[in-house]
This record gives C-alpha cells, sequence and structure tokens, in this order.
C-alpha cells in the first residue's frame, strides 16, 4: 500500500489536527513538510511532529516555490488566504484538503472550483460533520427509508456564550470584514448537512439575525475595557475563562499563566465583550425551500450554556431527534414504539470534532491513493457556500427571499 505524504500550510489548531491525525494513521499518510509563518513556532514543530529544519518553511512563496513536496497539502491558513493559497497550490500540483470557507466570493469559489477541474486535482473542503458518526448514522436511517420522506428539518447550532465570545466577539472572526460572515463562517457547516441530508436542491433562502447583544450600549456601568481592570461580575470575564480553559489559552499563547498574557492590552482575547469592534452576528435564522417542496430551517445563537448542535427531522414515516454532542438519536416511527440509537454504543473514539476530522482525512488520503469518490469533494461544498453568500444577501435585505437558480445564474450549480 502506497503511504500518501502530506504537507501543511498554517501550522495553527486546525493544521495540528490534522498533523496529529496522521500520526494515528502513520501506516497510510506522513507530515513531510510544513509552512507556518509564526517562525516562533518552528522548533516545537521539529521537535513534535520529527520534522528536519529543511522541511518547515516560513515563507509561503518560498514553500511553493520549491515545487510539489508531497501527495496532498492541507489548507488551514485563515479565511482570507484561501483563495491565494489553493489557486497557487492548484498550479504547484497538489490535491488539497481545503479548510472552510472555501474562499470569500462566489467568484472566488468558482475559480478555484473550475482550476481544480481543469487541472484534474481533488479539493476535500473540511466539511467534516458528515464524517462524524452521529450524522453518518443519521444519513443512513434517512437513505435505508427509516424516515420516510422528509418533510421539514431543523437544526440549532448552539455556538455556547463562552466559545461564541472566545472566536466571534474577541477571536479571528469577530468582523465580517477582516474574516467573513457568521454563516460563512461557522455555518456553512449547517447548511451543508442540511443540504445533505435532505439531498435535494435548494429552490429558495432568505434569513433574519443581527447583533443584538455583544455592543457598546450593554457594557455594564463600571466596566472597564479590558478584564484586567474590571471588578464587574461578568459571565464573560476572560481572566476566568481562561484560568478554567487553558486549552482555549493555548490557541493564542505558548505562556500558561492567563494573568500575564491578558495583561498584554494589544491583545483582543482581554478586552471587554461589549467593547469591542465586533461586527458578526450573534443570532441568525435560515429558512429553506427545497425542490420537491420540503423545507429546512436553521437557527445559529451565541446565546447557549453549552456548544451544542440538535437537530429534528419530521419525516412521512417517522420522526427523528438528536443531539450531536450528547451522540444520541431518538427515532419515532409512526404507529410504533421509538427506538434510541446511542452512538457510544458503536464506537468510542469521539476525538477532533466527534469523529469528523479523523474520517475526512482518511477518507481524502485513501480517495488518492485509490483514485476513489469522498464525501466532501468541492464540486458539491461549493453549494452550501453558495447558499450561505445568499442567505447573508437576504439578512442584509429583511429577509428578502432569493430565488437560488437565479442568484447561482453566472455559476454553474
Ligand atoms: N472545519 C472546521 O470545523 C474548522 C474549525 C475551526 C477553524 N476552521 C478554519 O480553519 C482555518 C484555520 O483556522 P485555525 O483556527 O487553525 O487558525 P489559527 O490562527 O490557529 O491557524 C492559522 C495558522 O496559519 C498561519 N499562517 C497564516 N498565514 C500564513 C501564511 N501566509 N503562510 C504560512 N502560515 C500562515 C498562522 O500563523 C497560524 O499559525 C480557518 O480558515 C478557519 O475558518 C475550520
Amino acid at each position: 500500500m502506497k503511504k500518501i505524504t502530506m504537507a501543511v500550510l498554517g501550522f495553527g489548531q486546525r493544521g495540528i489536527v490534522f498533523s496529529n491525525v496522521a500520526k494515528d494513521y502513520s501506516n497510510e499518510v506522513e507530515l513531510v513538510a510544513v509552512c507556518e509563518q509564526n517562525t516562533n513556532k518552528h522548533q516545537w514543530i521539529k521537535e513534535n511532529y520529527q520534522l528536519s529544519s529543511e522541511s518547515i518553511y516560513g515563507d509561503f512563496n518560498h514553500f511553493m516555490n520549491q515545487g510539489k513536496l508531497a501527495d496532498i497539502l492541507v489548507i488551514s491558513t485563515m479565511d482570507q488566504d484561501h483563495y491565494i493559497h489553493a489557486m497557487k497550490a492548484l498550479e504547484v500540483g497538489y490535491d488539497i484538503l481545503l479548510e472552510k470557507p472555501i474562499a470569500l466570493s462566489k467568484k472566488e469559489i468558482f475559480e478555484i472550483k473550475n482550476k481544480a477541474n481543469q487541472l484534474n486535482r481533488k479539493i476535500a473542503v473540511a466539511h467534516v460533520l458528515r464524517y462524524t458518526h452521529f450524522y453518518k448514522e443519521i444519513k443512513r436511517l434517512i437513505d435505508e427509508g427509516v424516515l420516510g420522506s422528509i418533510a421539514t428539518l431543523h437544526q440549532t447550532e448552539n455556538v455556547g456564550y463562552l466559545h461564541y465570545a472566545h472566536s466571534f466577539v474577541r477571536g479571528n472572526w469577530h468582523n465580517s470584514n477582516t474574516s467573513s460572515p457568521m454563516i460563512l463562517a461557522k455555518s456553512c457547516h449547517d447548511i451543508d448537512i442540511i443540504r445533505y441530508l435532505v439531498g435535494k436542491r435548494v429552490e429558495a433562502i432568505s434569513s433574519f439575525g443581527n447583533l443584538h447583544y455583544f455592543k457598546k450600549e450593554n457594557m455594564p456601568s463600571g466596566a472597564a475595557s479590558h478584564c484586567i481592570d474590571c471588578k464587574v461580575d461578568c459571565p464573560f470575564n476572560a481572566i476566568k475563562f481562561y484560568e478554567e480553559n487553558p486549552s482555549w489559552m493555548a490557541f493564542f499563547s505558548l505562556e500558561k499563566d492567563a494573568k500575564k498574557v491578558l495583561s498584554d492590552k494589544t491583545l483582543n482575547y482581554g478586552r471587554c465583550v461589549y467593547d469591542m469592534d465586533n461586527n458578526v452576528v450573534d443570532h441568525q435564522v435560515l429558512n429553506m425551500q427545497f425542490e420537491d417542496g420540503s423545507s429546512a430551517s436553521f437557527t445559529m445563537t451565541a446565546f447557549s450554556y453549552t456548544t451544542h448542535r440538535r437537530i429534528e427531522i419530521k419525516g412521512t414515516k417517522a420522526e427523528l431527534v438528536g443531539d450531536l454532542e450528547d451522540n444520541l438519536i431518538t427515532v419515532m416511527p409512526y404507529g410504533k414504539a421509538p427506538f434510541k440509537i446511542d452512538i457510544k454504543n458503536l464506537t468510542t473514539d469521539f476525538s477532533y470534532h466527534s469523529g469528523g476530522d479523523k474520517n475526512l482525512l482518511i477518507d481524502f488520503v485513501r480517495a488518492v491513493r485509490d483514485n476513489t469518490p469522498f464525501l466532501t469533494d468541492i464540486n458539491y461544498s461549493v453549494e452550501s457556500h453558495y447558499l450561505a453568500f445568499d442567505a447573508e444577501t437576504s439578512r442584509l435585505h429583511k429577509g428578502l427571499v432569493i430565488d437560488t437558480s437565479k442568484s447561482w445564474s453566472d455559476y454553474e450549480r
């Protein structure tokens, strides 16, 4: 069996996850090169991933000028760089595992997809939900006809108040001008999984949402602009959060002392959640109508105690409810006794996004090795992204109903 070699561009949270997964499957895939612009990380990468200094690059152009260094390239840089990085990597000859979002406009996404097809290269988009044990089981139930035909589906993405504050008020995705709108950055996963489960094309879409709470007018009186100086009893206190959750602080600092790290006032992670330059929505709803007349709705909310996704599917033969984080599915067939499927009885490995990251990387590795199809081919994944742009257009126009076939007329469906 040929071992697939892998390079990683952008060795942050996601690059590290895929490199760790590669270690778990070392008989099938091997990390052979890294390009990471933060050279402070290089020694750590070298020690932890058994790479020579010559295999670790600090500059994208220098890295690409080496030509193709591996069979596949994981692109896990920030959203706004995906277009340039993916287009160049295709030219150099890589098959790509590309982090979502694919890129930041329909045009860029269309160009990446077309170039991949012209050059006969594979691109897997990191829509990891398709690969989780939980959604795989739901897909199996649908495909086997247990639910009958789907009439309507609802999914809620409970982002969690602390995760939201970390990533979407203070973190990388807090401002759509420097990253992307929430419906693309976070919820393209949900649009993709809804579309995948229903298995029909979306004909029309409409959306509402706004930034309801994390803004200046809700700043408690007496609050300071940095948590380190603040005396207000607040659920979003950054010092308390990062002291209790050191793994979240590891995303932006190698230092362990939260007070010391957050004394640095140039860092957004220590700032008051009501006094940031954030603009992304903290709640959004989406309605979709499919080509067969079935419908789906989706809610994303910052306002939840924990981070979890819930799904309800109403079919003509049975109703299904499930919670991804509980890994529990209940099926209620009409006229028969309900039954539960506890995913924990089917597998014990829920590492890396409920098993999604692992299954994604290994499926792609095998697809490249054996030239076989894989679940998150860019040719399907573009659809969730186009829908996300339509949803954002609708939201910005007070829920205007968008006919998706018209809005995509410049792009193939
Ligand atoms: N699929 C998912 O579920 C999921 C989850 C989280 C994040 N993401 C996506 O993954 C991507 C990366 O997110 P992350 O959380 O790992 O971010 P991160 O900030 O932790 O990592 C990005 C890394 O890329 C490096 N980098 C940036 N530009 C570079 C360049 N030109 N050359 C070399 N290195 C460069 C940065 O220094 C950093 O180490 C984002 O697009 C994000 O939206 C996807």
